[in-house]
């Protein structure tokens, strides 16, 4: 166990929205848990699960124990440490409607030595049509101190004005700074670590423009199909549950210019930039620059899976890929292609971003046999984390000059031999922490649905079924058309 006192945080009251819920028990709970395990909680913290469900505390402590025993994993479970954060751990019936309900949460916050400025964190793990109503009864209570920290999960909404109407209910209550947006790919170490890569090391900086790079490609693709999740997804599609977040954050850190240094509002400002130097998209645009796929049928690591319509138990016309080419249109990066792309039910699961140099201005081995490749970083996000900059290399011999592709590989399960931590385990602590850097601001959030806005409404008006491509391919044939049409390629790395 770590026993850094840096490392040890306030004590809070964490009170979690959905206490039961599938968020809770699959990534805040063990979250919690792994923090426990580390000493960072002090005795005095308590975390409160608020559900509509009639339980008492020892029937929550049974489900958090549950779900720790679940989604932990097995060298990491010590039934000490179950116990402890057990201890800690109470529930609350809450029926948004019941204002009894509301003054028991009251009483027990209010129950702390320094009820005034003790941290409190308010985690909403419920559908966003609560946020206002559970913000406002906060305030009414008078349990919103400036201490307090409130975060929320997307969805943020389904479009600008939505997203717009969620910030100002919870803007009414909790200042801009109070509030933690979670985009947990931001909780990714190896998203962190790009960050250091860029910024840490000179070496990268002379060619990360114009200049030196040809294009970028960020992918996330998963083997997974909508599973249980069909509901909220069919009325979400990967652009609004991949694109507008995750990747457009991704998008953002590979862009952005040098923060003065890492704080919160120094990095936020600087992805707000690339956010709004995105090239708007037209109609035309969307039509030739997007494509949108669902999965079908098909087979997946061995194993035949079902169509997303299967699935969903009827047809629809929701996409479950998509593929863009974006521009940033700045100094740094103007003439530079963005491609992004995201699915379900593909054949491998990887998220990668790969950022292909130009060609070399001269050629100068005429005679040379073999092949050469552009140079190229590519940044595993996962599932294996870590870098590899490919390079030409001769291969050795006596005679004449045989040329190959070869790779630096640098392997964090190799390099460290710390445990990586989860996304929340980290996020959960910076709130605690009151550190929102790696969490999204208003304007940011705002300035992504802004430019996603427009496809939508083009791919609304053009009511088309999206493409359909076989479960466990690489998506619709039109993603590889996207980058051809451009002379180029996705690179498909080898696992
Ligand atoms: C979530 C999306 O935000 O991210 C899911 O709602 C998606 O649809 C998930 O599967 C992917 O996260 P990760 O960390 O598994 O890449």
């Amino acid at each position: 166990m770590s026993t850094e006192p840096d490392l040890v945080l306030p004590a809070c009251d964490f009170v979690i929205f959905g206490g039961t819920g599938d968020l809770a028990r699959r990534k805040l709970l063990p979250g919690l848990y792994q923090r426990e395990r580390e000493g960072q909680l002090p005795a005095t913290t308590r975390i409160i699960g608020a559900s509509r469900q009639g339980l008492d505390d020892a029937d929550y402590r049974a489900i958090v124990a549950e779900a720790v025993e679940q989604h932990v994993a097995a060298d990491d479970l010590d039934p000490a440490v179950v116990r402890r954060l057990l201890d800690r751990v109470h529930h609350l019936t809450l029926d948004a409607d019941r204002p009894e309900d509301w003054h028991t949460l009251h009483a027990l916050l209010k129950d702390r030595s320094d009820p005034e400025h003790a941290i409190r964190v308010y985690y909403l793990a419920v559908a966003p049509q609560l946020f206002d109503p559970i913000c406002t009864r906060l305030d009414e209570l008078g349990v919103v101190t400036p201490t307090c920290r409130l975060v929320m999960e997307k969805p943020l909404g389904h479009d600008l004005e939505s997203s717009r109407r969620i910030n100002d209910a919870v803007g009414r209550v909790f200042e801009e700074q109070q509030i933690y947006r979670i985009d947990h790919y931001l909780g990714k170490e190896s998203v962190q670590n790009l960050l250091v890569t860029r910024f840490a090391n000179t070496f990268l900086e002379p060619l990360w423009n114009s200049r030196w790079v040809d294009h970028v490609q960020i992918t996330v693709s998963e083997t997974l199909g909508v599973a249980d999740r069909a509901g909220y997804y069919d009325r979400s599609g990967a652009l609004r549950d991949m694109v507008q977040n995750h990747l457009l954050q991704l998008l953002c850190l590979v862009a952005m210019e040098p923060p003065t240094y890492v704080g919160p509002d120094t990095v936020r400002d600087e992805k707000l930039k690339v956010l709004q130097a995105l090239k708007p998209m037209q109609r035309e645009d969307v039509d030739r620059d997007t494509v949108r796929g669902r999965y079908g049928r098909g087979h997946v690591e061995g194993e035949a899976v079902t169509s997303y319509a299967d699935d969903l138990g009827r047809d629809s016309t929701t996409e479950t890929f998509v593929a863009v080419r974006a521009e940033v249109q700045n100094w740094r990066w103007a003439g530079v292609p963005f491609y992004l792309r995201t699915g379900k039910r593909l054949g491998r699961r990887h998220s990668t971003i790969e950022v292909v140099f130009k060609e070399p201005p001269h050629a100068m081995f005429p005679g040379s046999q073999g092949t050469t490749v552009p140079n190229r970083l590519t940044i595993c996000l996962q599932p294996d984390e870590g870098m590899q900059l490919h390079l030409t290399a001769k291969v050795p011999g006596p005679g004449g000059i045989r040329l190959r592709p070869v790779s630096l590989d640098l392997s964090y399960a190799t390099t460290f031999r710390e445990r990586c931590p989860e996304p929340y385990e980290r996020l959960l602590m910076d709130v605690i922490r009151g550190n929102p850097t790696l969490f999204m601001r208003r304007d940011e959030v705002e300035a992504a649905w802004q430019w996603v806005e427009p496809i939508l409404r083009r791919w609304s008006d053009r009511d088309e079924v999206p493409t359909t491509y076989a479960a466990g391919s690489t998506g619709p044939v039109e993603a590889a058309i996207l980058l051809a049409r451009d002379g180029r390629a996705w690179q498909e790395s080898v696992a």
